[in-house]
C-alpha cells in the first residue's frame, strides 16, 4: 500500500456501513463516526483470508503469540512493560468500559473530564451510576485539565475516572507530567483510572508522543485499567479484538469472571486481524499518519478561511472538534447535512457549540466536503 491507495476514494453504500447508511438515497458525504474511508492494511486483511482456509473458526481464545506480540507492541511502541498474564481480551472497548461499571457499588460515582466521547457520558446514565464532570478548559492552543476543579470535584463517592488519552473529541495528548498528576491525585482518593487509549497510535504532532497512563502510574499501577485496541489505527473498527490491560491480579480475575456469559466472546478472525495489525501493520501505519498530517493541514488552512468557523489542531487522532456556535443558524448540524456534509454533532459529547469532522478519508472526499460547508456558509 502507497500514499496513493489512500488517495482512492472507495464506495462503501450497501455494504451496512453504519456511517454510510445514515443518509441513505442522499449524496451526503458522512464524515461522522469514527471509521476511515481508507482500505485496510492487505497484510491484515491477507492474514484474514488465509485464516479462512482453514475450514473451522469455532470457539477461539487469546493465543500466547499474539500475547508476546501485543506485549512486544506495548514495549516496542509504547515503552511500557507488562506481563502477558495482565491481558484480558474483550470484544471492544465501549463493552469492556461497561463491564467495569457494573463492578461498581450502586452509590459509587464516575469522574470524567468533558467533552467526552459519547459512550463515555452514557455509560454511567445506563448503569445509573451518578456521572461527576470536569469541564477541560482551553490554554494556550490545549484543552487541559484544571486540576483545582478536578481536585475540588472529587467527592468521597468518587470510584472511577474515565480518562481517554489521547482525548476523543478534543485532540489532546496528555503529557507524562499531566498523567502522573491524574493517577497521583486518583490514588490518594481510592479511584481506580480507567485509561481508553483506542486512539494511541494516531499521534498528528510530530513533536508529541503517547504516554502509557500505566507506564506512568509506576507503584500505583495497580490503580489503573487500560483499554486498548488496533481498531482505531488498522480500520478495524466493528472487528471487536480490543483488550484491557489489569495489573492487578485480583481486580482482574473478579472483571473476567463479571465478563463471563455478559460480554461475547472475541471472534476468531478478530484476534487474527489484531495480531496481523501488530506484527505486519508498521509501514501502513506511517503512511496512514503521513496522509492523515496532509489532511490536517489542507482542513485548517481551509476552515481558516471560512467565515464564523474555527478550529483547534487536534494533538491525536482524526477528529476535530470545529467551532460553529457563531454560525447565524438554529442547528448547525442539520445546516451542514442539508449543504451535503454529516457531521457529529457536539452536543453528543456534551458541548453544541462544535461539530465534530472526521478527516480519514481520501483528500479529495476531504476537499469536496470542505467545499460543500463553505459554500453554504457563504451563503448566509
Ligand atoms: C475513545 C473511544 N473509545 C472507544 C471507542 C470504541 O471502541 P470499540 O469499538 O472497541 O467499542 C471509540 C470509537 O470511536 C473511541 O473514540
Amino acid at each position: 500500500m502507497n500514499s496513493s491507495s489512500f488517495d482512492q476514494t472507495i464506495c462503501r453504500r450497501h455494504t451496512g456501513s453504519i456511517k454510510w447508511e445514515k443518509y441513505p438515497g442522499s449524496d451526503v458525504i458522512p464524515m461522522w463516526v469514527a471509521d476511515m474511508e481508507f482500505a485496510t492494511s492487505p497484510a491484515i486483511i491477507n492474514a484474514m483470508k488465509k485464516r479462512l482456509d482453514h475450514p473451522i473458526l469455532g470457539y477461539t481464545t487469546g493465543t500466547e503469540a499474539l500475547a508476546h506480540t501485543v506485549t512486544e507492541y506495548l514495549q516496542k511502541t509504547h515503552h511500557w512493560t507488562i506481563d502477558p498474564d495482565w491481558l484480558v481480551w474483550l470484544p471492544g472497548v465501549v463493552p469492556g468500559l461497561a463491564a467495569l461499571t457494573s463492578m461498581l457499588n450502586t452509590d459509587d460515582q464516575i469522574m470524567l473530564f468533558t467533552p467526552a466521547y459519547y459512550p463515555l457520558l452514557q455509560i454511567p446514565d445506563k448503569y445509573s451510576r451518578q456521572r461527576v464532570d470536569v469541564p477541560l478548559v482551553y490554554e494556550e492552543n490545549r484543552w487541559v485539565i484544571d486540576f483545582d476543579l478536578f481536585e475540588k470535584s472529587i467527592n468521597p463517592n468518587c470510584r472511577m475516572l474515565f480518562l481517554c488519552s489521547p482525548h476523543n473529541p478534543v485532540g489532546t495528548i496528555f503529557s507524562a507530567d499531566e498523567l502522573t498528576r491524574i493517577v497521583e491525585i486518583c490514588t490518594e482518593h481510592n479511584i481506580l483510572v480507567i485509561s481508553d487509549e483506542i486512539h494511541c497510535d494516531l499521534v498528528l504532532h510530530d513533536s508529541k508522543t503517547h504516554t502509557a497512563t500505566g507506564r506512568v502510574a509506576g507503584d500505583m499501577q495497580s490503580n489503573v485499567v487500560t483499554l486498548m485496541s488496533p481498531s482505531k489505527t488498522y480500520n478495524l473498527a466493528g472487528a471487536n479484538c480490543s483488550f484491557a490491560v489489569i495489573p492487578d491480579a485480583n481486580y482482574r480475575q473478579s472483571y473476567k469472571d463479571k465478563c463471563m456469559f455478559t460480554l461475547p466472546i472475541v471472534p476468531t478472525l478478530s484476534y487474527t486481524a489484531a495480531e496481523a495489525a501488530y506484527q505486519f501493520g508498521q509501514e501502513w501505519h506511517a503512511q496512514l499518519i503521513t496522509y492523515l498530517r496532509n489532511n490536517l493541514q489542507t482542513l485548517q488552512a481551509e476552515i481558516d478561511q471560512i467565515p464564523y468557523l474555527s478550529m483547534d489542531n487536534p494533538e491525536a487522532t482524526y477528529l476535530a472538534w470545529i467551532h460553529t456556535a457563531d454560525l447565524p443558524v438554529n442547528d448547525a448540524n442539520d445546516f451542514f447535512v442539508n449543504a451535503g456534509v454529516g457531521l457529529s454533532p457536539g452536543a453528543h459529547f456534551g458541548d453544541a457549540n462544535y461539530q465534530r469532522l472526521n478527516f480519514a478519508c481520501s483528500n479529495s472526499q476531504l476537499l469536496e466536503g470542505l467545499r460543500r460547508i463553505r459554500e453554504a456558509v457563504e451563503s448566509l
